[in-house]
């Protein structure tokens, strides 16, 4: 399908009114949560974790392209200026609805190589061999965002990809200018960087805030894309190349990997939240189905009532995110290889059975919540992108490596890191990797299956019409800053930059405490629900998710949330 000609582009790229491009305010302590003012766009806007991103996004939108076109813009954008989790090395997921109201998600999640085994990361001895599954060669999964935006441009796609890609190359070619933020994270990752590839390469170079940063390799790889589409990655010269490299690291995964990747377009989860149609990501990721668990469960609660991050709103949510992350642990993983009970799940009559256990008085204690797997820790090395364009046509897309720079593997000839995605698998029932994680016999690592996943791109109507757009990263609590995200804008009737910046807490079943962000709640309220028990946990959030998302006013008009706590940007006209 093609939602407008080309024709029609380059005439509106013409006609177009002066760029109105604003940025997220930064909250400094002067400024309250309820004053932090809300980027606007009268037609298309795209919210991402750089400048950089969002500003090509918005130029495919300006020339007349959809949302799909600045999907692979964006995206590919990103892999050039946010190589922290922006990838061509990586996988993600995407939601849509179109401007007609069609709705679909996107799969383009990593895959265990053929010759993965459940016990790959165990020793001899049975003992999970941690540092295996998140750094070097067989940490990585064979990657799917190649052709997670060949599948969009198939089936959506308005412009050339050759278009598309123009800005993103030159953008490589040129360089982008590195933030304070980013100058940091080179940084404090350099000596992995070196360790793991035992060589140097654009990234082991010593940056400052202010500098300029071209991937000359990375463009070359794009340029080779556009030329010969997606069999470049999966089969032609670069995908040769990916699989020589992995090989000399000692990888697992072959150029049959490759050719047997595909992206997969699943049926999103839809539910109802009061009056609002919220749809979601469906597995292999969890976030779907633990963000309707979630909502479903606090929705018979008066949540405005007791007042934004009050400490009934607090119970009440952290108890519902307790029972939603007991069932991820034990039912969910790849739809391809584990049958999962989505409907009992989801179903009124058991959320409620399971919320009927809450009370006020005191928490209900995980260890009498039905027992199966943690989920862990994890900081926002994934990143989120939401996008409209002046059609109506919407998507939310979240994209990772996993970890930070993924596995460290840096391709240099290629110009992109590699993800670190086999260590979502759990690699022995009950023992956590690194982050915490723990999973069961449904998330087990076998040939071609899908790592179990949180991310939740998602996309909300009501009245039948299009009105958010949100997604994030955060690993584990990505779900529930998304949750978080939603209410904070229905039921604390927050602006879109309010709603992403304001503080999170999470809470995940196990380990059983209540996780806040660093100094942003009120010490007697920790305290408080401490005596309820709620034990805070130990060591600080310094944020928790990265939010940015989109809301459609009832006249028509975007108004942008790009999450303060990084260099996200909103851009729009
Ligand atoms: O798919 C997942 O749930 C994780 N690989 C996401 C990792 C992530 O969000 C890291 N950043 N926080």
């Amino acid at each position: 399908m093609k939602l407008i000609p080309l024709l029609i582009a380059f005439v509106l790229f013409v006609s177009c009114n002066e760029n109105r491009v604003q940025t997220a305010s930064t909250p400094t302590p002067e400024i309250t949560e309820k004053e932090i003012i809300a980027p606007i766009a009268d037609s298309a806007m795209v919210v991402s974790a750089r400048a950089e991103a969002s500003r090509i996004g918005t130029e495919i939108l300006k020339m007349g392209g959809n949302a799909f076109d600045a999907m692979i813009a964006t995206e590919m954008a990103l892999a050039v200026s946010f190589p922290y989790a922006g990838n061509l090395g990586g996988g993600g997921f995407m939601v849509y609805r179109t401007q007609f109201g069609e709705i679909g998600a996107l799969d383009y999640r990593e895959k265990a190589p053929l010759a993965a085994t459940e016990k790959m990361f165990l020793d001899e001895n049975g003992n999970y061999l941690s540092e295996k599954s998140k750094s070097g060669a067989l940490a990585v999964g064979v990657p799917g965002t190649i052709a997670g935006i060949f599948a969009v441009h198939e089936k959506f796609g308005s412009l050339p990809m050759e278009i598309i890609l123009k800005p993103v190359i030159e953008l490589a070619k040129n360089g982008y200018i590195i933030t304070e933020q980013q100058a940091q994270r080179f940084e404090k990752f350099r000596p992995q960087f070196i360790e793991v590839n035992k060589g140097n390469s654009i990234y082991t170079e010593t940056y400052k805030a202010g500098d300029t940063l071209k991937n000359i390799a990375l463009a070359k790889t794009l340029e080779l894309i556009v030329q010969n589409g997606r069999f470049e990655f999966y089969g032609g010269e670069t995908g040769e190349k990916l699989v020589e490299f992995i090989k000399l690291k000692g990888g697992i995964f072959t150029l049959e990997d490759l050719e047997a990747y595909e992206a997969k377009w699943r049926e999103p989860i839809v539910f109802n939240y009061k009056d609002l149609k919220v749809i979601s990501m469906p597995p292999p990721s969890s976030g779907g189905i633990c963000l309707a668990q979630i909502l479903k469960m606090v929705e018979p609660y008066p949540l405005s009532e007791y007042g934004h991050n009050s400490e009934k709103y607090i119970q009440v949510l952290a108890e519902a995110e307790r029972r939603a992350y007991a069932d991820r642990s034990f039912y969910l993983g790849d739809p391809d290889f584990v049958s999962i009970p989505i409907d009992s799940l989801l179903s009124g009559a058991y959320l409620s059975e399971r919320m009927s256990s809450f009370s006020f008085d005191a928490a209900t204690s995980s260890s009498t919540v039905k027992p199966g797997v943690i989920n862990g820790y994890e900081s926002p090395q994934t990143t989120h992108y939401s996008i409209v364009d002046a059609f109506g046509n919407a998507v939310s897309a979240t994209t990772t490596l996993n970890s930070e720079y993924g596995s460290k593997l840096y391709v240099n000839d290629l110009g992109f890191f590699l993800n670190n995605e086999m260590d979502d698998f759990s690699a022995k029932p009950g023992v956590p990797n690194v982050y915490g994680l723990v999973g069961g016999k449904a998330n087990a690592i076998a040939p071609q299956k899908r790592m179990l996943s949180s991310m939740t791109p998602t996309i909300v109507e009501k009245d039948g019409k299009l009105w958010m757009v949100v997604g994030t990263p955060g690993g584990s609590t990505i779900i529930t800053s998304v949750a978080q995200t939603i209410l904070n804008v229905y039921e604390f009737e927050m602006n879109m930059q309010q709603a992403v910046d304001v503080a999170r807490f999470h809470h995940q079943w196990l380990p059983d405490v209540l996780r806040y962000e660093s100094e942003r709640f009120p010490r007697e309220l920790i305290t408080s629900l401490e005596k309820k028990g709620y034990p805070e946990n130990t060591e600080s959030d310094p944020i928790i998710g990265k939010v940015d998302a989109i809301r459609i006013l009832p006249n028509g008009t975007l108004e942008g949330g790009a999450d303060s706590r990084g260099d996200d940007t909103a851009v729009g006209y």
